[in-house]
């Protein structure tokens, strides 16, 4: 099954643009409560000074809320915000295109900033410390290197991978926030005021239904909502119930903890192929037929999270509650 068919699956499809959806500020932004209490003051003082804000790193697994929040940080802070994204910058000279257009304050966003590749990253160090570019013109005996003066401006990274950040870079970040997985309480009230922005009725049991099988990631929240939300209109009265969400993601093939097909295959492998491990994750990855990336990024952070599976020195382990999960015998030591 590719990522495109997996419906649990957090990275982002073609439904995310589906800004409605995005909060825009901060009181609208559920949980990840730490952070936004220091965004808050960061922010307030910075605007105070007239300043920008000091550059942000995001990190966490796909669909936590990463770009969502570099939005809010533009908009609370009364800046615009360019986006690009790591493998987009491929030469020094689009980096130098879209830092010499922004604004003095401004914040440029720069998703998959991992992917940055070696040039532009130290390219980007004067200009997160100087807020200066050195770019050369011309080339062979022409060439001669130009120091160019640019706006201060604030640059937020994203990254799912913060352990591929070289120190040089990270350490020039003055902010560096790691998002965590949401509670249930914190994902039932995101599918509520989703709810309330689709304009279909839920009731509460019906969005803890929801919110319980999201892996605690309001991306797979709002796609559940918009799934279950069907089932609803066509096979019940319009209003999202226990029932309803219960019966539409069961036939979704997502289980009570939000585990599909991929995730039960992983922790299976481990389980009947060797003995539940430690195993390697190329190992794992080419048993189930996925990239290794795809499942250290995407599927392995929420089975860490809930206890299932450990990672030790030799490779992954499955745990008892993983055993349990999946009916399976726990070995005798
Ligand atoms: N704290 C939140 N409160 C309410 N909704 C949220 C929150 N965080 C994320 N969302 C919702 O989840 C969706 C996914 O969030 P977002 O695109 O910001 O994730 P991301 O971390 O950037 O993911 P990726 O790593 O794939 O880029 C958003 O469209 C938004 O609707
Ligand atoms: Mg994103």
């Amino acid at each position: 099954m590719s990522m495109e068919e997996r419906f649990v699956s957090p990275s982002q499809q073609q439904e995310d643009m589906d800004y409605s959806l995005r909060p825009q500020s901060l009181g609208q932004y559920i949980g990840q409560q730490k952070i936004k209490e220091n965004l808050k003051i960061f922010i307030e003082a910075a605007k105070g000074r007239g300043e920008a804000l000091d550059h942000v790193l995001l990190s966490g697994p796909p669909g936590l809320g990463k770009t969502t929040l570099a939005n809010i940080i533009a908009n609370e802070m009364g800046v615009d915000i360019k986006t690009t994204s790591g493998p987009a910058i491929e030469k020094p000279g689009d980096l130098a295109a879209i830092l010499t257009k922004l604004k003095p304050n401004d914040v440029l966003f720069v998703d998959e900033i991992h992917r940055l590749n070696r040039v532009i990253e130290e390219t980007m160090y004067p200009a997160m410390e100087d807020f200066a570019l050195d770019i050369v013109i011309g080339n062979g005996p022409n060439a001669r290197s130009v120091r160019l003066d640019l706006p201060e401006f604030t640059l937020i990274g994203a990254t799912t991978k913060a352990g591929n950040l070289t120190s040089p870079l990270r350490d020039r970040f003055g902010v560096i926030s790691r998002l965590q997985f949401y509670t249930n309480d914190e994902l039932a009230k995101i599918v509520k005021r989703a709810a309330k922005v689709l304009e279909v009725g839920i009731q509460e049991t019906g969005a803890y239904e929801i919110a319980r099988r999201s892996r605690g990631t309001p991306r797979v929240a709002n796609r559940f909502l918009k799934r279950v939300r069907d089932f609803a209109q066509v096979k019940g009265e319009g209003i999202i119930t226990e029932e309803i969400a219960k019966k539409s993601l069961a036939k979704l093939e997502v289980d009570e903890l939000g585990l599909d097909r991929i995730d039960r295959k992983i922790l299976e492998t481990i389980v009947e192929n060797y003995d539940g491990g430690p195993v390697g994750l190329s190992t794992i990855a080419a048993a189930v037929n996925e990239e290794e990336d795809t499942i250290s990024d995407v599927y392995e952070p929420y089975l860490l999270q809930i206890g299932y599976l450990d990672r030790t020195p030799r490779g992954r382990r499955v745990t008892k509650l993983a055993y349990q999960h999946l009916g399976i015998e726990v070995p005798e030591e």
